[in-house]
């Protein structure tokens, strides 16, 4: 099953690229740019990552991103990335990015989006994987702050494909960004946002009908009202489900336990996804391969998942049809 899963080609949709930050490169970046980590070594870092909930990880990952300040840093973070795709045959990925943690600290919009972009180009050229960008809001900020993102990012369009909604969930539901999520599909974003994660099935209610997202990151409470499930299969829209960060936040408590063959069995679309690979314990091979061994998932449910990534990306027809 090992080598099944090595050998399948798969596409990410749900990754988080200041997520992606493994200890030994948070290291060299923030000795080289003379920044002090509290922690002294790379065991240090990894005890730390013991999580009870959502907000526990995103106090972690905000520090780390912390380091990052120049336009090569955000390219070795992107690149470092892209090379584990490409040993992992990963042939796409979707990657989404906070700019809001990086401008927020003084960073320029510019610098984040220019750094990422020429990682994705070189990977392309290099390593034979495509990418594309999601701009994610912050949503624990307000939504003015998201439209100062959306007006920054405009200059940059023709580099991002959609716009995403991570961060604290509980409290922050996804109609805060109704007129934000508005005015960025009318710049040609698509919308995507992390929904049902901690948050309750009326929240995946809101991302799909108030602002009108095409995919669901996430999900995991959908399954709570079954009128929601019916509706994301008749509006065909795919959850990118992400095993290991599921766990390690606690939204499950044990991989034997999680939803996605019932996902699977109610007929909505699903697709494995790492989220914060360095955070979570396990890039996307690790994912696809543990929640086979938990729920026992033949190779054709993983055949099937592995599909979906490909039909439920934001490539275009034409670009879809050389993996389906
Ligand atoms: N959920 C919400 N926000 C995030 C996550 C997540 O799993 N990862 C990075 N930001
Ligand atoms: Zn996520």
């Amino acid at each position: 099953m090992k080598v099944f899963v090595e050998n399948l080609p798969k596409a990410e949709l749900h990754l988080h690229i200041e997520g992606t930050f493994e200890p030994e490169l948070m290291f060299k970046i923030a000795q080289r740019n003379n920044i002090n980590i509290p922690y002294s070594s790379v065991k240090e870092i990894e005890a730390a990552y013991k999580f009870n909930c959502l907000q526990d990880f995103l106090n972690i990952y905000f520090e780390g991103a912390g380091v990052l300040i120049t336009e090569q840093d955000f390219y070795d973070l992107t690149y470092s990335y892209l090379q584990k795709c490409a040993s992992q045959n990963v042939r796409h990925t979707e990657i989404m990015f906070d700019p809001q943690t990086h401008t927020e600290r003084g960073i320029k919009f510019e610098t984040v989006i220019n750094g990422i972009s020429k990682a994705c180009e070189d990977a392309e050229d290099k390593l034979g994987v495509s990418s594309l960008l999601i701009m994610s809001y912050l949503r624990h900020l307000s939504e003015e702050e998201a439209f100062k993102t959306l007006q920054q990012s405009l200059k940059y369009k023709n580099k991002i494909t959609a716009i995403g909604l991570d961060s604290s969930e509980k409290g922050n539901p996804p109609s805060k960004f109704k007129s934000v999520f508005e005015a960025s599909v009318k710049e040609g974003y698509i919308p995507l946002a992390h929904a049902g994660e901690e948050g309750s099935s009326d929240y995946v209610w809101e991302a799909i009908d108030i602002l009108g997202i095409k995919r669901i990151d996430h999900g995991n409470n959908a399954l709570q009202d079954e009128n929601l499930v019916k509706e994301i299969i008749a509006r065909d829209i795919a959850l990118t489900v992400c095993p290991l960060s599921n766990t390690a936040l606690q939204v499950v408590d044990n991989l034997k336990n999680h939803p996605l063959k019932k996902m699977m069995n109610a007929g909505l679309k699903v697709t494995v996804n790492s989220d914060d690979p360095a955070y979570f314990g396990g890039q996307i091979n690790k994912n696809y391969f543990e929640i086979q061994q938990a729920l026992n998932l033949t190779k054709y449910d993983l055949y099937q998942l592995a599909k979906n990534s490909f039909k439920y990306s934001l490539l275009n027809d034409l670009q879809k049809q050389q993996y389906l």
